[in-house]
């Protein structure tokens, strides 16, 4: 059996308005009505293994997160939750899976970590992807999911390939560094998603992040657990919790061990960082523009336009990024999507 495991956290600051503290980016519903988290859901459900979805959240996020879950869970799968009093980066969230797994299925349980902050189109791709990523996983490796680059993002990690045998992990490299391993050829992006035994995972955290495994250990010893048929319930204690240093997985185990192995896949993978992102899985009409909502548009072109109440009427204007919401917004130039974080730290910082 497999344990899907969701990451839940962070706001998505390059999606505001539409992604804000209360309502991050796996909340965001695309054209479909599906929320990401909830296309998250449904690609561990969908696999025939999956017994139970394990997610590790904020315990702010857990109600909104049960509410997404049981409009897709039509299956009636267990659901089990780990709550987090803040976040404290993947490290902690894995450690703290892991840990949780290995109690209640034991150390060869199988997790397949799935973020719940991109899409993935092509399910059955995915569902072979994962079957082989079993296989390796079974022989003691931290496996890792490849996606063929194609541009120099340097905000992925970068995977140095030979077959299945990973030679470099490199999270976040420099520009100028992603530039280099995009021309080699030798490189595919990390695309977030992780599978090994519970136990293998512990062994690892222990050897390259022993401080991580130890405070999340005794936290969860000081935590409050409820436990009941095929489920759990975790609420992670905020003092305990504190002292867990904050690292993300990839820094703080996959750049160091030498277990990592990776499955090179084709599986319509996308990181929905920024709405221009986003407008690319819209049609666009003839000049370019992609509508989510009801748009009036006269000498428009390559703008990326979605309300979701109002009706939104433009003139004369190109390559804009404009988001309507019941409170707020946004208008920017469409080169500049990236940028977008920028008000949403100043305005977080506004309070
Ligand atoms: N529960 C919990 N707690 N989840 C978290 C936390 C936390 O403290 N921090 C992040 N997450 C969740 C996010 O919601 C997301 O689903 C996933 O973990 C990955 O975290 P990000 O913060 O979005 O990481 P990233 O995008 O900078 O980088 C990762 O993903 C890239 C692909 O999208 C890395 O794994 C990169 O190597 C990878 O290329
Ligand atoms: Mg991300």
């Amino acid at each position: 059996s497999i344990v899907p495991t969701i990451l839940c956290g962070g706001a998505g600051s390059r999606l505001w308005p539409v992604s804000r503290e209360m309502h991050p980016k796996p909340f965001i519903r695309l054209a479909d009505n599906q929320s990401l988290l909830q296309k998250a859901f449904l690609r561990g459900a969908n696999l025939p293994e999956a017994k139970e979805i394990l997610t590790v959240t904020n315990r702010e996020l857990l109600f909104k997160t049960q509410d997404d879950f049981r409009e897709v869970n039509k299956q009636g799968l267990a659901t089990s939750f780990i709550l987090e009093p803040f976040g404290r980066n993947t490290a902690a969230a894995i450690a703290a899976a892991a840990l949780n797994v290995a109690m209640r299925h034991g150390e060869d349980a199988v997790m397949l970590v799935l973020a719940a902050d991109h899409l993935i189109t092509d399910q059955e791709a995915f569902s072979s992807a994962v079957a082989q990523a079993m296989v390796l996983a079974r022989q003691g490796k931290l496996v890792t999911f490849g996606i063929q680059p194609d541009a120099p993002e340097t905000g992925y990690g970068y995977i140095e390939a030979e077959g299945n045998q990973v030679v470099r992990f490199i999270e976040k490299p420099t520009l100028e560094k992603a530039r280099e391993y995009l021309a080699s050829g030798r490189f595919l992006w990390n695309s977030g998603i992780f599978c090994f035994e519970a136990g293998i995972m512990l062994q690892a955290l222990e050897k390259h992040c022993p401080d991580i495994l130890s405070a999340t250990t005794s936290c969860i010893q000081s935590s409050r657990t409820a436990e009941g048929k095929g489920f759990s319930q975790i609420a992670l204690e905020p003092d305990s919790f504190a002292q867990v240093p904050d690292n993300s997985i990839d820094y703080a185990v996959m750049e160091k061990s030498s277990q990592v192995a990776v499955v090179p896949c084709d599986i319509g993978w996308s990181d929905i960082g920024s709405w221009s992102a986003l407008g690319d899985l819209t049609n666009s009409d003839g000049q370019g523009n992609r509508i989510n909502g009801e748009a009036h548009l006269h000498d428009v072109t390559n703008c990326f336009i979605q309300s979701n109440k109002r009706v939104v009427g433009a003139v004369g204007v190109d390559n804009l990024i404009i988001v309507d919401t019941p409170d707020a917004l946004l208008v920017a130039d469409r080169s500049r999507a990236q940028d977008v974080k920028h008000l949403y730290t100043a305005l977080k910082a506004q309070g």
